[in-house]
């Protein structure tokens, strides 16, 4: 007793840190971690990314290099951005048999087999001219469904390269059922799907942008496709459309900023769910510690814990190869 009240001593299972990891609910582990990796078709030498310290551009060769890497740590997982030399209206490349993120995937797979799960972000921005999503109509707008048929080519391409896992992230609707039918129609039907399913038109993709040389046209945005920061109950009718049309895992994204919607979507949802720790929450992390203003191994464990104990299966992060160092100590 310290006072009138009984005083329930909380603090006993906290005195020493073998009580500590007794009683821990929630533990990060590099099985959980997903690695963002970029390729970039037409150069000798990686290119380093200015706004995500530590990350490159790739070359096929150090693409190779940096999975090995990656496998050697206990790191499941990759999902790949190509970079591709020339970009046209429809994003052709995107479906290219000889385009750069088929011809990484198919050299990835021939190395690392299926030691590593190789996941292809599945989207038309990197590969348009005008940085959209999809195919522009004659309004000028995203065309929905002129792009879902693209979508299938791409998934295809994908598929036959020899992508573990398509990941369509551009918001369109019923994409996840025509990239399903396509990968069916076609006999791939051990093609899984994560689908970007609750994608918010968030401001903290801007370091990814410049990772992937992208400049929406006429300073124009995604909020046409991309969800409202301010929908919540939106998330999970996008989750349960996606689950319906057969997407094998669902993700949130940003992650940070939308635990609440994590938290909802793990608790309801049946199948795995996926949370991106997206650029800006990366390099907002790197920016500060550089500044010497936080602790930046520090902060990134504990922002990856919370989207851990906020209910995601898995968590795809910048931070994957660091993090999964500091975890073997
Ligand atoms: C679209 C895509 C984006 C990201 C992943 N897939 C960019 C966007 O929607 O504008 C962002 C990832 C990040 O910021 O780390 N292909």
């Amino acid at each position: 007793m310290t006072g009138a009240f009984p005083v329930r001593r909380m603090r006993r299972l906290r005195r020493t840190p073998a009580l500590r990891r007794l009683v821990a609910e929630t533990a990060l582990r590099p099985d959980d971690l997903v690695a963002p990796l970029f390729v970039r078709e037409g150069v000798d030498e990686p290119v380093p990314i200015g706004s995500l310290p530590g990350h490159v551009q790739h070359t096929v060769p150090s693409l190779l290099a940096e999975a090995k890497q990656l496998v050697a740590l206990g790191v499941p997982a990759v999902v790949l951005f190509g970079v591709p030399a020339a970009k046209d209206a429809e994003g052709s490349g995107a479906w290219d048999p000889d385009g750069i993120v088929q011809r990484a995937v198919s050299e990835l797979k021939a190395a690392a087999g299926d030691e590593l799960v190789v996941i292809c972000d599945l989207c038309l921005d990197e590969y348009t001219d005008h940085g959209h999503c999809g195919v522009l109509g004659a309004d000028g707008g995203v065309d929905n469904d002129a792009t879902v048929e693209r979508y299938g080519r791409v998934a295809l391409a994908q598929a036959r390269a020899g992508a573990d896992v398509v990941a369509p992230s551009g918001m369109m609707d019923g994409q996840v059922a025509a990239i399903r039918a396509a990968l069916d129609g076609e006999g791939f039907t051990e093609t899984a799907v994560l689908a970007y399913a609750a994608k918010y038109a968030s401001a903290l993709y801007g370091p990814f942008r410049e990772a992937v040389d992208v400049t929406i046209a006429g300073g124009g945005d995604r909020r046409g496709y991309q969800q409202d920061p301010a929908n919540r109950r939106e998330a999970l009718a996008e989750v349960a459309l996606d689950v319906a049309e057969g997407a094998d895992m669902v993700m949130v994204k940003p992650a940070l900023a939308y635990l609440d919607v994590l938290a909802e979507v793990a608790r309801t949802c049946e199948v795995p769910v996926a949370a991106y720790h997206v650029s800006g929450e990366y390099a907002m992390v790197k920016a500060a510690a550089e500044r010497g203003w936080i602790d930046g191994e520090a902060v990134l464990l504990e922002h990856l814990l919370a989207v851990k104990r906020a209910g995601a299966t898995a968590v795809l992060t910048y931070g994957a190869a660091e993090v999964a160092r500091l975890l073997a100590g």
